[in-house]
C-alpha cells in the first residue's frame, strides 16, 4: 500500500519497497527471545571468567592512543553484524584496556570492587529501563530509593526527617550541597566557601560550578596529621566577615583521599553551628566506615552536617556510579532544586511522595539505590561491616609491617584504610631529593612490572608512595606481596645509586 504523504509531497514519492521497508522497520531493533537470553548468557560468561581470572592478571591494563584508536576508529557500520561478534569485540578489544580496580592487588587512588548483585541490579535497572525521577514514573523505585537513603541516614546517625537521594558520585553530591548551601544563605553576593588543602579536588570544581570566583573559594592549612586547622578556619572567616565577604559553606573531609585524615568534626559543627554557615561534610571515601563500630567512633560528629556526601560506589562495594548525598532536612534540597514545569504537572503526588528529582540538579536518573539494596538484602549487613573493617585492619596490618621495616618510612599514622609511606633505607642518609627519585623509581617498577598497583600523592610536597585497601577481596598476602615489593625495589633503586648509574 503506497504510504498517504499528506503535507510532504507527492505519493510516489515512496515505493512498494520503501513501504515494505518502513513496515519492517519498527522490528529491526529487536530480538528474539531466544537471542536475548543467548547474549544475556554470554556477557554473563565474559564477565564470570573475567572476574575468576582477575588473580593471573595484572592489575593495570591500557594501551596508547594510537594503538587502541587502529583497533576501534571507523564509521559507524550502515548494516549490522552479529551481536555475539560485537560482543566478543567489546570483550577483547576495549574493556580489558583499562586498570582494573577490582584487583585484589589495586591499592591506587580509591579502588572499586563491585558485588556481583550490584552489578545485575544495573542490568535489571537497565532493562526495566527505570527513570527514577518522580513517583509518577517510578513509584517502586521512589519507595526503595526512600528506603535505602534510610539506611544511609540511620547508619550515619542523622535524625529522623534527614533524607537525600542517589548521584552519580561524590563530586555530584559536593555540587548539590554546595548549590543547598548556597540557597539556605540566601544567595548573597561575595559568597566564600571554606575547605582543608587536602580537600579533594572535586570541591574547588563545585566552587567554580556555582559561580563562587576564586577569590571566594578558601583553602585552609592543615596540620602535622593533615586535619584541618581550626584556628585558622576561625581566622578567615572573621577576616573574611569583616572585608564583607558572605561564607556560605565549610566543607570538612570524613576520610581525605591523599591520606584518609579525617578532620575535626566535632569542632567544625560547633563552629558552623555558631557562626550559621552550613557544614558539608565529604565522606565519598570514608563514609561506609560509619557502618562499624570502630569507623562510627572515628567519624564521630558527622551526624552534625547539613550535608554528607559519600560513595557507594568506593567502600560499600558497588558499581559506578553509585554516589549520594544526605542532608538533614531534606527540604533544604527542595528548596534548592525544586523548579515547576508544565509538562511535569501530572507528576505531583503529594506529601509522602518525593518527586526526587526535585533534590538534585538530574531530571531522567538511573535507578542507582537499586545496586546497594540487592547487595545487602543478598549478603546481609553483617558481612559488609566485615568487608569494610577487613580493610581497616589490613591498612593497620600494613601500617605495623612499614614500622618494622628497615627499608620503609611510615609518613602519616594510617587513617581508616590509607597507608602513606616511602623507600627510606634505615642506614643510609639520601638527602630528600634523592629520596623522591628513589621512590619515584619504585613506583614506575611497580607500575611496570610488578603484579600489583600503586599510586602517589603529595604530603605537604613531600612524594608519598600510597595504598588505599578496600576491596573486599584482598588479602594479607596482597598487601605483604606489594610492601615486599616495595621493599625490594627499593633495595634495587639504592644500590644502582650507590654504584653512580
Ligand atoms: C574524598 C573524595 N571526595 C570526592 C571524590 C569525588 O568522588 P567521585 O569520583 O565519585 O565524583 C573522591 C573520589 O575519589 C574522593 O576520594
Amino acid at each position: 500500500m503506497p504510504h498517504s504523504t499528506g503535507g510532504l509531497g507527492p505519493e510516489q514519492e515512496f515505493s512498494d519497497q520503501d513501504s515494505a521497508s518502513r513496515a519492517g522497520a519498527h522490528r529491526e531493533l529487536l530480538m528474539t527471545p531466544e537471542q536475548m537470553l543467548a547474549l544475556a548468557q554470554r556477557a554473563a560468561e565474559l564477565l564470570i571468567e573475567r572476574t575468576e581470572g582477575l588473580s593471573e592478571e595484572k592489575a593495570w591494563d591500557g594501551d596508547f592512543q594510537q594503538a587502541l584508536q587502529n583497533q576501534l576508529a571507523g564509521d559507524p557500520p550502515e548494516n549490522g553484524r552479529p551481536a555475539a561478534e560485537v560482543l566478543e569485540q567489546a570483550a577483547k578489544a576495549v574493556l580489558p584496556f583499562a586498570a582494573r580496580l577490582d584487583h585484589a592487588r589495586f591499592f591506587g587512588f580509591i579502588p572499586s570492587s563491585p558485588t556481583w548483585p550490584g552489578v545485575l541490579a544495573d542490568f535489571m535497572a537497565a532493562g526495566y529501563n527505570v527513570n527514577a525521577c518522580t513517583w509518577l514514573v517510578a513509584s517502586g523505585p521512589s519507595a526503595l530509593e526512600l528506603v535505602v537513603i534510610d539506611w544511609l541516614r540511620r547508619w550515619l546517625g542523622y535524625p529522623d526527617g534527614a533524607g537525600g537521594l542517589f548521584t552519580s558520585g561524590g563530586s555530584a553530591a559536593s555540587l548539590d550541597a554546595f548549590v543547598a548551601a548556597r540557597e539556605a544563605a540566601g544567595h548573597p553576593e561575595r559568597a566564600t566557601v571554606y575547605m582543608s588543602d587536602q580537600s579533594h579536588s572535586a570541591h574547588v570544581r563545585a566552587a567554580r560550578i556555582i559561580g563562587i570566583r576564586p577569590e571566594g573559594i578558601r583553602m585552609i592549612p592543615s596540620d602535622d596529621r593533615f586535619r584541618l586547622d581550626m584556628e585558622a578556619l576561625a581566622q578567615v572567616v572573621r577576616e573574611d566577615r569583616d572585608a564583607g565577604f558572605s561564607p556560605i559553606t565549610v566543607c570538612a573531609n570524613a576520610g581525605t583521599a591523599s591520606t584518609g585524615a579525617i578532620d575535626p568534626l566535632e569542632a567544625m559543627a560547633d563552629f558552623c553551628a555558631a557562626e550559621k554557615i552550613w557544614l558539608h561534610v565529604d565522606a565519598a571515601y570514608g563514609g561506609f566506615a560509619a557502618v562499624t563500630e570502630e569507623g562510627r567512633k572515628l567519624l564521630h560528629g558527622i551526624e552534625r552536617a547539613d550535608s554528607i556526601g559519600l560513595d557507594a560506589h568506593k567502600w560499600f562495594f558497588q558499581p559506578y556510579e553509585a554516589g549520594c548525598l544526605l542532608v538533614r532536612d531534606s527540604r533544604t534540597l527542595e528548596n534548592a532544586f525544586r523548579v515547576g514545569h508544565d509538562i511535569l504537572q501530572d507528576t505531583v503526588w503529594g506529601k509522602n511522595h518525593p518527586n526526587i528529582a526535585d533534590r538534585g540538579s538530574q531530571l531522567s536518573r538511573s535507578f542507582r539505590a537499586l545496586k546497594v539494596w540487592m547487595s545487602v538484602q543478598t549478603f546481609g549487613m553483617a558481612a559488609f561491616r566485615r568487608a569494610v573493617s577487613k580493610g581497616m585492619d589490613l591498612a593497620a596490618r600494613a601500617e605495623a609491617y612499614v614500622l618494622e621495616s628497615e627499608m620503609l618510612e611510615l609518613l602519616t599514622p594510617v587513617s581508616l584504610s590509607i597507608v602513606c609511606l616511602r623507600v627510606k633505607p634505615g642506614r643510609i642518609d639520601l638527602g630528600e631529593e634523592t629520596l623522591d627519585e628513589v621512590n619515584r623509581t619504585v613506583l614506575a617498577r611497580i607500575f611496570w612490572e610488578d603484579q600489583g598497583f600503586l599510586s602517589s600523592t603529595l604530603l605537604k610536597g613531600r612524594f608519598s608512595l600510597r595504598l588505599c585497601i578496600i576491596n573486599h577481596n584482598t588479602n594479607w598476602d596482597d598487601v605483604r606481596d606489594t610492601l615486599e615489593s616495595i621493599e625490594r625495589y627499593g633495595t634495587e633503586a639504592c644500590a644502582s645509586l650507590a654504584d653512580g648509574e
